[in-house]
């Protein structure tokens, strides 16, 4: 079955903030989105997308200056097909890839808009912070503590006006708050930030 196949391909992508349990997060949260709002949708589209999403951010598929979604949209289709995955579907798990992040619109379709708003969702909360701070000094959006602090005010700042569904909007105003908290604490706790 396509679906142990991509499961066996995908456990091989470890990373703390965009590997495996990123994309199972991704696919589960999508999943509960469509269902609380009773939208239908592709979910084989939805597993395939989730799966496959952010294979353009690792080696060998990693190009330095291109975009991780772009590279990850052009690899699908040889990943897929060799898996035996339904080929009249490709064309949505590509559209779903090519506008998954949250600095783009995604397209109209509804599989492309709720997983933009659970990708989007797992960089807020106490999830996004543990994913920023898992990542501290070890890629470019976070060079050191400081910066990964900043990074999370900037989420909390941006993210929420990213977030286009009813439902995705609930848990945003729960995972805004979750930062807050976590924000307001430590600026007490490091003399506004200065003794991290
Ligand atoms: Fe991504
Ligand atoms: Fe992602």
């Amino acid at each position: 079955m396509w679906r142990d196949e991509l499961i066996k391909f995908a456990a091989a992508f470890k990373h703390p903030a965009w590997g495996f349990s990123h994309f199972k997060r991704v696919n589960n949260l999508t999943l509960d989105l469509a269902k609380s709002q009773q939208i239908k949708i592709d979910e084989d589209a939805i597993f395939a997308a989730a799966y496959l999403h952010d294979i353009g951010a690792f080696h060998p598929y990693k190009k330095k200056g291109r975009n991780h979604s772009e590279v990850a949209m052009e690899q699908c289709d040889d990943i897929l097909q060799r898996i035996g995955f339904p080929s009249e579907k490709i064309f949505k798990v590509k559209d779903i890839i090519r506008t998954h992040m949250f600095n783009i619109n995604p397209s109209e379709n509804v599989e492309s808009i709720l997983f933009h708003d659970a990708d989007t969702l797992d960089f807020m909360g106490t999830i996004g912070i543990t994913r920023l701070l898992a990542i501290v000094g070890k890629e470019d959006w976070t060079p050191d503590l400081k910066s990964a602090i900043k990074l999370i005010q900037k989420f909390y700042d941006d993210l929420p006006s990213k977030i286009i569904t009813t439902e995705a909007k609930k848990i945003c105003e729960k995972r805004k708050s979750e930062m807050e908290y976590f924000l307001k604490d430590l600026s007490q706790q490091t003399d506004n930030f200065n003794l991290l």
